[in-house]
């Protein structure tokens, strides 16, 4: 698979074989995807849902079958994904906006909850900030975002043993090293990772005052941020 020249036709072309793909690519990626439902509150029941990069519906699918009422408005870039999202979820309430977040309009005080996976490391550190106070406005009082994400800003210390690992992760499940020079070709070319402790700060900036980290695995995490 060869990368290609945007956000949008890069995820068209990821979206053929996608979750075979981030299973053997991601650590820990069934954990994190998991998490969207394990780690929210007992008590707490979602009406109004907002999946920001949904791809092909990984996470949102897991939500529906807790929330099948909830209505849900699902983001991506890439039509083909949201092509595959307008298949899987044919029966439940859903819009879908084939859209960048940035020409997306959060309406302010529309959601319980809002979730990103694997979306927001596309953003860099400034996109991710104007991101995170559009999230704040556009949540409801008591409303969660979570998100999932790799969190590690590229000149960290540690990130060369983070690709080290990496590296010896994806290439245990696809050993001709293909995928892995792949991987590292899409890491090049879009993403934009930014360490947890500086999302954290981001997050409490724009007003989020209750963050908590209920999944971590070196720098892949979970990270729930309520609005009270
Ligand atoms: C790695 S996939 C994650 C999909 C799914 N959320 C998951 O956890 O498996 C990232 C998705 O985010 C979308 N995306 C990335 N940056 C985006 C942006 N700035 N605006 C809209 N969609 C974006 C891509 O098209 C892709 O479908």
């Amino acid at each position: 698979m060869e990368s290609v020249n945007n956000i949008a036709l890069e995820f068209n072309e990821f979206s053929k074989n996608y979750t075979n793909d981030m299973i053997g690519c991601v650590p820990h990626y069934k954990e994190l995807i998991s998490s969207f439902i394990k780690y929210l509150p007992d008590n707490f029941s979602p009406i109004s849902i907002l999946d920001l990069g949904c791809g092909n519906g990984n996470i949102t699918s897991q939500l529906i079958s807790h929330f099948p009422n909830a209505t849900y408005t699902m983001v991506d870039a890439s039509s083909e994904m949201i092509e595959l999202c307008r298949k899987q979820f044919k029966s439940h309430n859903v819009i879908y906006s084939n859209m960048y977040f940035n020409d997306f309009i959060f309406k302010p005080e529309s959601y319980d909850l809002i979730v990103a996976g694997f979306s927001l490391h596309h953003c860099d550190y400034k996109e991710k900030r104007s991101i995170f106070k559009a999230i704040y406005s556009s949540l409801k009082i008591g409303g969660m975002f979570s998100y999932s994400d790799l969190m590690i800003n590229k000149t960290n210390p540690d990130h060369p043993v983070l690709l080290d690992e990496w590296h010896h992760f994806v290439n245990s499940n696809f050993p001709d090293g293909e995928k892995w020079a792949w991987v590292m070709e899409h890491y090049k070319a879009f993403d934009k990772p930014t360490d947890y402790l500086d999302q954290i700060e981001c997050l409490r900036n724009v007003g989020f005052t209750n963050i908590q980290i209920p999944f971590k695995e070196g720098y892949w995490v979970y990270l729930q941020a309520v609005k009270s």
